[in-house]
């Protein structure tokens, strides 16, 4: 166990700021604010200790006070190392919360930022619950600390990169905990990998480029949901949209949704930004990067950097490489100059501010409920990956329409009846996809 650090941040005298700002974050986030008035009173997290590895943005701050308003104790650091904003990281440590988090961290820093999340305190009481965004905590706790698994009840998991990885450990018997995948309430991933991208990769590439974006054409790789929230965000911005898949189903829905759609190797030739929101490696690479035109603007908003070949492009032109401003470098192919963004890493935490504090508010009290859950009901579960019931992805959702002045339509009981639900919920069946 490492000797206690109550805090690292960039600059503590951002505070001040960060905190005016969660202040209006909270305004925007009901959800949060529901289940801080619900169950703030009983502290039913009580004795939890839990480790977080999350963008620690202003929406993050909000979540994580809301986990100690509902009684636990928390650790706090990032799970990329551009994707801290460093006011908010600098108001939850002047809170008394200890976060190790600074934006523009090296990997080194970064795996000593999520080691120090482990144990709590001056007692080095270790950590009772994990909370994960792309799994790179869950694998130090695994790989690294297997002696603290058996004082761990759960885990719960963000995104769909992290889910991925907890499938992967469930098949291969290397899953050692009960876990929650936030990501697949429908609550969370059909909107912020939707609307939130919608909002927050336009916003990057703008605040990165300052580049007139009507008219450009641009090419997204995968039309998964953060594709599709990617694609709708450029075409907003008055861009011709180019996607690229590998599955007929979401490469129809892009075609019916007016993409056109075809492979990299003919998109590049006519894209001038390129986006990748996959989740999979090896999306860009060497011939494509070849074959790009001058000028052009390659960024990815999946959860990893390998879907754009960064490791190629440093190796063989790191030293064409010049920084226009932190997280925009311009390197030199062949005799032109294409910029990236963010190093490869996901543009709209690295480049912009993320998603707005609306659409976080529906993630995060999934992953309050899930911490909720996990830590009065860890018995009931065994090691395997699960989903929230669908009632409580419904009450995520209701806790959010007021807000947009959305009013709910009242079932009747005959009508219930008729289609098979009850008057209370779940108004869906399992399979029903939305
Ligand atoms: P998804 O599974 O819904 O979509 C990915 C899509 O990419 C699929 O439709 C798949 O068929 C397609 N694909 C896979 N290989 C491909 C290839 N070689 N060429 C073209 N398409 C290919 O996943 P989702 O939820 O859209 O997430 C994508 C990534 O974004 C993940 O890494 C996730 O963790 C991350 N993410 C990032 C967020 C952000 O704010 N930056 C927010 C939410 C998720």
């Amino acid at each position: 166990t490492s000797t206690y650090v109550p805090y690292k941040v960039k600059d503590i005298a951002l505070a001040e700021w960060g905190r005016k700002e969660i202040k209006l974050a909270e305004a925007e986030m009901p959800g949060l604010m529901a289940l801080r008035a619900e169950y703030g009173p009983s502290k039913p997290l009580q004795g939890a200790r839990i480790a977080g590895c999350l963008h620690m943005t202003i929406q993050t701050a909000v979540l994580i006070e809301t986990l100690v308003e509902l009684g636990a104790d928390v650790t706090w650091s990032s799970c990329n190392i551009f994707s801290t904003q460093d006011h908010a990281a600098a108001a939850i440590a002047a809170a008394g919360i200890p976060v190790y988090a600074w934006k523009g961290m090296n990997e080194e820093e970064f795996n000593w930022c999520i080691e120090q999340t482990l144990f709590f305190g001056e007692d080095r009481q270790p950590l009772n619950m994990i909370l994960d965004d792309g799994g790179d905590l869950t694998n130090m706790v695994f790989d690294d600390y297997p002696e603290l698994i058996q004082g761990i009840r759960g885990l719960s998991e963000e995104t769909t990169t992290g889910v991925h990885r907890l499938y992967e450990r469930m098949k291969n018997g290397t899953l050692h905990l009960p876990a929650i995948n936030v990501n697949d309430s429908v609550t969370k991933s059909k909107f912020d990998n939707k609307y939130g991208c919608r909002e927050s990769l336009v916003d990057a590439i703008r605040r990165a480029t300052d580049l007139m974006l009507a008219g450009k054409v641009a090419v997204v790789a995968g039309y998964g949901d953060v594709g599709k929230g990617s694609a709708e965000s450029l075409r907003g911005a008055g861009c011709r949209v180019l996607v690229t898949e590998i599955d007929p189903i979401c490469a129809l829905q892009a075609a019916m949704d007016g993409f056109e759609v075809l492979p990299m190797d003919e998109a590049v030739h006519r894209a001038q930004i390129f986006v990748t929101a996959t989740g999979n490696v090896g999306i860009i690479k060497e011939r494509h990067f070849e074959a790009m035109r001058d000028k052009a603007i390659v960024c990815n908003i999946g959860h990893f950097d390998n879907e754009i070949d960064m490791a190629w492009l440093n190796g063989k032109y790191g030293q064409t490489k010049s920084q226009i401003k932190p997280q925009v470098d311009m390197y030199e192919i062949n005799g032109k100059e294409i910029i990236i963004l963010a190093e490869g890493r996901l543009v709209n935490l690295g480049c912009a501010m993320g998603h707005p504090s609306f659409v976080m508010s529906c993630s995060f009290s999934n992953q309050t409920l899930a911490q909720l859950e996990l830590w009065a009901n860890a018995d009931k579960y065994e090691n395997k990956v699960y989903v929230l019931p669908k009632i409580l992805d419904e009450k995520v959702a209701s806790l959010h329409l007021a807000h947009v002045g959305a009013k709910l339509e009242s079932l009747a009981q005959d009508q219930a009846d008729y289609i098979g639900v009850s008057v209370q919920g779940p108004f869906k069946s399992e399979m029903y996809r939305y």
